[in-house]
């Protein structure tokens, strides 16, 4: 595992685009895992200004999101296919059609997270997987739970990731109690896995997933067993690691 301090935000969004870049650039029909959530919109931006220049070009990626809250349809502003569409398809060459996020209007959603898992692969398998840490150790939507969970699958949301959500909605009334998300296994079968976390209310987070036991309590520290993980994290993230 590779740790990459940033000063700050913006330092780190622009290192782990600077990581994405590269695979793009390397491969270019790559498969690309993407997250969404606050902490990688400036890396983002930072892909699309280097789309914007020609220095890169995403014409040729697949995708495929982590996932969806379940009763969300893509034209939804809260959804993760619009946060995806908004923040980075529309704004860079990649052709939407081979973008995929998991149908949070699926009517049978166990059905759903098959066809996802089937999907990713088809596609040959992730990657580089680009995650976010939640407040409770997260990744996806794979909760804090007695065990992991292999496959895409249909979650129950915590208090705490409503809580850290809320923000988005207009009431906490309206924040989606479920969500679909990819399980640990193409998670962890992504040949590299990137890490962006951000700031002071991530850091215990992130000494639970780095220092602490492998525990599906902090879903993320199954990462310490995969091979190829960098974590891009600026100081006040990484400020309680020992
Ligand atoms: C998003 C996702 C979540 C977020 C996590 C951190 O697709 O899967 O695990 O990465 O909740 O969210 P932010 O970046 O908003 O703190």
């Amino acid at each position: 595992m590779r740790i990459y301090e940033c000063a700050d935000y913006r330092a780190m969004s622009r290192q782990a685009a600077n990581i994405i870049s590269a695979q793009v650039i390397l491969k270019p029909d790559c498969v690309l895992g993407l997250a969404t959530g606050s902490t990688p919109i400036g890396t983002y931006n930072q892909l699309v200004e280097w789309c914007e220049k020609k220095d890169l070009s995403f014409s040729k990626i697949r995708s495929v999101n982590l996932d969806e809250y379940r009763g969300l349809g893509g034209d939804h502003d809260q959804s993760y296919r619009w946060f995806m569409n908004h923040y980075l398809f529309s704004r860079v060459d990649i052709d939407v059609s081979k973008t995929n996020v998991p149908n949070g209007l699926a009517e049978d959603p166990d059905a759903e997270c098959a066809r996802y898992d089937a999907l990713i692969d088809s596609l040959g398998g992730i990657d580089l997987q680009l995650l976010g840490l939640g407040r409770n150790g997260h990744i996806g939507f794979n909760e804090p739970a007695d065990k992991f969970t292999l496959g895409t699958h249909v979650v129950n949301l915590t208090e705490n990731t409503i809580d850290a959500n809320k923000r988005f909605f207009t009431s906490e009334a309206d924040v989606p109690r479920q969500a679909l998300t990819m399980g640990v296994k193409h998670i962890m079968q992504a040949k590299r896995v990137l890490v962006v976390v951000s700031g002071i209310e991530k850091a215990d987070a992130v000494v639970k997933t780095l220092s602490g036991k492998i525990d599906p309590q902090v879903p993320a520290s199954i990462l310490q067993i995969h091979p190829d993980v960098i974590i891009v994290a600026d100081r006040a993230a990484l400020s309680k690691l020992p």
